[in-house]
């Protein structure tokens, strides 16, 4: 990524709550799917952006959560939410590329990571958890999938532009499987975490940036692809979403 596309999605993303799709909910639903984690317990929360859902694990978790981005902006968007909560001391925030992260081998319980692996890659991800968690630890991780054998053509080239890796959810649980790790149970997010969890909150800051993009090609650029990556999904919503997967380390 381009410092120029950095810059963009930045100021494109600034104080909304979250960078992709997903809500406190889905959040809280993931989180009541594991058993319980003592006091001492590790925590990663990969590819935090903004933070929604490390604000909620570090409310429900009674450990404090290690939050990863490579974006300081969002990381310093965290840190103010975090201390108007009164979590601050709950969230540590560290700005780095989730895969050049050094953990111990067999030293973490969670790894959280929402709408972020596909990025370094889910394989390569998928191994490294394999290697920090400890027997028994859990990562937590939505995932882009089709939901359909035969995605339109032009929800197929879009998305495989984007994400070549790109599978469904079959082709997912495999790669979990092939990095060593049990699947425990996966479900599609709502459309509602897409629309009122993401884009609606994206689409109604569009328009205030007219005068910016004007001045900005490449972020007058990012707005059409925006509009018409939200408008591919109201279209297209049944060919394809986000998967949570709560997997397990044998
Ligand atoms: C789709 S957003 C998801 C953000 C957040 N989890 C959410 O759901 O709102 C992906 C996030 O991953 C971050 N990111 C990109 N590459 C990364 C990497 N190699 N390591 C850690 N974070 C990364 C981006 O800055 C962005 O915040």
């Amino acid at each position: 990524m381009t410092d120029d596309t950095l810059a963009v999605l930045s100021f494109l993303h600034e104080d909304l709550p979250r960078a992709g799709p997903g809500s406190e909910a889905t959040t809280r639903a993931a989180l009541a799917a594991l058993p319980p984690l003592d006091a001492r317990a590790r925590v990663l929360d990969l590819g935090c952006g903004p933070g929604q859902q490390t604000l909620v694990l570090a409310a429900a978790l009674p450990t404090p959560v290690i939050a990863v981005d490579v974006h300081q902006p969002f990381l310093d968007q965290l840190a103010r939410a975090a201390a108007a909560a009164g979590l601050g001391a709950r969230i540590e925030c560290r700005c780095a590329a989730m895969e050049t992260l050094d953990e111990a081998p067999a030293s973490v319980d969670l790894v959280w990571c929402e709408g972020a692996a596909y990025i370094p890659g889910v394989e390569r991800v998928l191994a490294q958890w394999r290697g920090w968690l400890k027997p028994g630890g859990h990562a937590v991780s939505s995932e882009l999938v089709w939901l359909t054998a035969t995605p339109p053509a032009e929800a197929a080239a879009s998305l495989t532009a984007e994400y070549p890796a790109i599978t469904d959810v079959a082709g997912t649980r495999a790669r979990v499987a092939a990095a060593g790790l049990i699947t425990v149970t996966d479900w599609t997010l709502p459309t509602s975490d897409w629309l009122q969890g993401y884009y609606r909150p994206l689409e109604a800051r569009l328009p205030t940036l007219a005068t910016r993009a004007a001045a900005w090609p490449a972020l007058a650029e990012t707005i059409t692809e925006m509009e018409r990556e939200i408008d591919l999904y109201r279209r297209h919503h049944d060919s394809f979403g986000y998967q949570m997967f709560i997997v397990r380390a044998p």
